[in-house]
């Protein structure tokens, strides 16, 4: 168990927000660039996407309204992963613009949903995508909240979270490591953790991945193997780590949206269904639990 970090305060200090705790191609790509204003991407969500349930056949040209709903289908696929998630804590982290955070307040009944980014860009651009929810008087008042924080280094206490959640934010962690551990910290007894991203299947594909896909050669995202953080995670003394491969609902049906955009066709993020398809990649989810002995029993997230 790390030393708990001071409490973080509701607002920004006087002179401005903290810079990023961010490596500065990461920090660019959140703050000047604002990744989820490209075209790969729709409706204010930064993911590939979880699209096995649309509707409709399956074979039929996909819309911008699939693209948004395959970002939240993301989300979904990893709130699942928490049986009662009832009136409970939960902190989703690397949360870009908190529509997910909001998803997750609106949908799954959550008590309180704290997003937290380690961009300050990014923070303010949840407040104000959620400005009608955080709004005094409305529903989500103080159920909802925005916090500057890095995933190696949460500004919250010890034991002070059930269901911690994270979509596709792993990539850029360079400290995994620190991430599990400060998971475990933040972690009440009995709680729960459910991430999702792509990673490496093997180190020998980590060595490779560069070479095809700038964002690893760039300095953006990090190649690390899924079972390295797997290891991470029970290295921090969680218990019950699971892996999940998702790859065949997001990687042939992501490429395909990109086929269809005259703007994307060409370009390099269609090489990540070569990656998936090549066996060097995948998408993942990753659950694990905190150790449960000073838990009432019954009393699971
Ligand atoms: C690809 S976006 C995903 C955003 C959101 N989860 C979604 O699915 O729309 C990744 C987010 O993780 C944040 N991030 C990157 N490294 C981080 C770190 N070490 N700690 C916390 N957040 C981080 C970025 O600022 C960015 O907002």
């Amino acid at each position: 168990m790390t030393q708990q970090p001071p409490p973080a305060g509701p607002a920004d200090p006087p002179d401005g927000p903290a810079p990023p705790d961010l490596p500065d191609r990461v920090a660019r790509t959140y703050g000047e660039l604002d990744l989820s204003t490209v075209p790969a991407f729709a409706g204010g969500f930064i993911n590939f996407g979880y699209w096995t349930g649309l509707p409709g056949p399956a074979d039929r040209p996909l819309t911008e309204a699939d693209r948004i709903r395959s970002e939240q289908d993301l989300y979904r696929l990893v709130l699942g992963a928490f049986d009662r998630p009832r009136g409970r804590t939960a902190l989703d982290v690397g949360c870009g613009r908190g529509l997910g955070s909001a998803l997750a307040l609106r949908e799954y009944g959550l008590g309180t949903v704290i997003g937290m980014d380690a961009h300050p860009d990014q923070i303010a651009r949840a407040r104000e995508a959620n400005a009608t929810l955080l709004a005094p008087g409305a529903d989500a008042t103080g159920r909802l909240e925005f916090l500057q924080g890095a995933a190696q280094r949460i500004p919250l206490p010890d034991g002070s979270i059930d269901c911690l959640f994270s979509v596709e934010a792993a990539q850029h962690f360079r400290d995994l490591p620190g991430f599990a551990r400060e998971a475990a910290r933040v972690l009440r007894p009995g709680g729960r953790l459910a991430l999702t991203t792509f990673f490496a299947r093997t180190r020998a594909a980590a060595r490779v991945l560069p070479a095809l896909l700038p964002p690893y050669a760039d300095g953006l995202d990090v190649p690390h193997v899924v079972d390295e953080a797997a290891g991470a995670l029970t290295a921090a003394g969680l218990r019950e780590v699971r892996v999940r491969s998702i790859g065949d609902g997001v990687w042939e049906y992501y490429d395909r949206y990109m086929a269809q955009q005259p703007g994307l066709r060409d370009e390099w993020p269609r090489r990540y269904l070569t990656a998936y398809e090549t066996g060097l990649l995948d998408y993942y989810v990753l659950t694990a639990g905190a150790d449960r002995d000073a838990r009432p029993a019954g009393d699971t997230p």
